[in-house]
């Protein structure tokens, strides 16, 4: 990768305690460079939602610098980096965090409807007809008006991308929304992820336990082997 290509996400020297004293994450350097799909995988209490919530920003940490798509988060107040997730992230949860008692169309357009910026960079000439073709694309168009308690789970997958992607963050990050699928279900939603991510240039971060994921990635890092605290155990 050339030294030119923007970083999308740079860490230096974060350290994240939850309690005084005992850092969670002690993180000399990450870097994730621009349009990459990355797959950073830990075991169960590792620190991967924690580092997730830091790069977004619901997190600060007691020290360190985080860079985001070019914002030093240090610089930025609660209310923006509120903005910068909203406008330039996509996130999907481990449990999707649909509104259920909104339908798959209204769901999919939350982050048009909050954010300007991410209805203005849609492609189709109104939103609904955006939602049309994204929904086409993850083969959920018969959905669109459907409660998301009328989806299966692997609909409601597709519906947590379609809200990511929707008005083209340049960053998408994913907490393990796999884990509750079987393995060729696994496969399929991570081949729909990666090549959706793909067509809007997006950089992808996707954490995991499940090493075996790693072969639908461009780029694999261990949590484990860049985090101090856990200096000696190597996974
Ligand atoms: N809000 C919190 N307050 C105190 N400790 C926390 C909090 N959130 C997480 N932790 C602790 O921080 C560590 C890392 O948690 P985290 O949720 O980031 O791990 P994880 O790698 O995402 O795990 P999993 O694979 O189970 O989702 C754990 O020891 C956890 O108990
Ligand atoms: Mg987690």
């Amino acid at each position: 990768m050339s030294n030119r290509t923007p970083l999308s996400i740079s860490l230096k020297g974060v350290v994240l305690s939850y309690t005084k004293g005992n850092p969670v994450l002690d993180i000399d350097s990450l870097e994730i460079f621009a349009g990459r799909r990355v797959f950073l995988y830990g075991p169960s209490g590792s620190g991967k939602t924690t580092l997730l919530s830091l790069i977004s920003g619901i997190l600060s940490p007691q020290e360190g610098e985080i860079h985001v798509l070019g914002h030093d988060l240090r610089r930025l107040s609660a209310s923006e980096r509120d903005i910068l997730r909203g406008c330039e992230m996509g996130y999907i949860f481990q449990s999707f965090n649909l509104i259920p008692y909104l339908s798959v169309e209204e769901n999919i357009a939350l982050p048009c409807m909050f954010h300007a910026s991410r209805r203005r960079r849609i492609r189709a000439d109104s939103l609904s007809e955006e939602i049309r073709r994204i929904a086409k694309r993850l083969d959920i168009q018969d959905k669109l008006n459907a409660p998301i308690y009328e989806l299966s789970t692997g609909q409601q997958q597709r519906v947590a991308i379609a809200r990511a992607i929707i008005g083209s963050p340049p960053l998408v990050v994913a907490d393990e929304p796999t884990s509750s699928l079987d393995n060729d279900r696994r496969d399929s939603f991570l081949d729909l992820l990666t090549e959706v991510v793909a067509e809007t240039g997006s950089t992808l971060l996707f954490v995991s336990h499940d090493l075996t994921l790693t072969k639908h990635f461009e780029q694999s890092l261990s949590l484990t082997s860049i985090n101090r605290r856990n200096a000696g155990t190597f996974l």
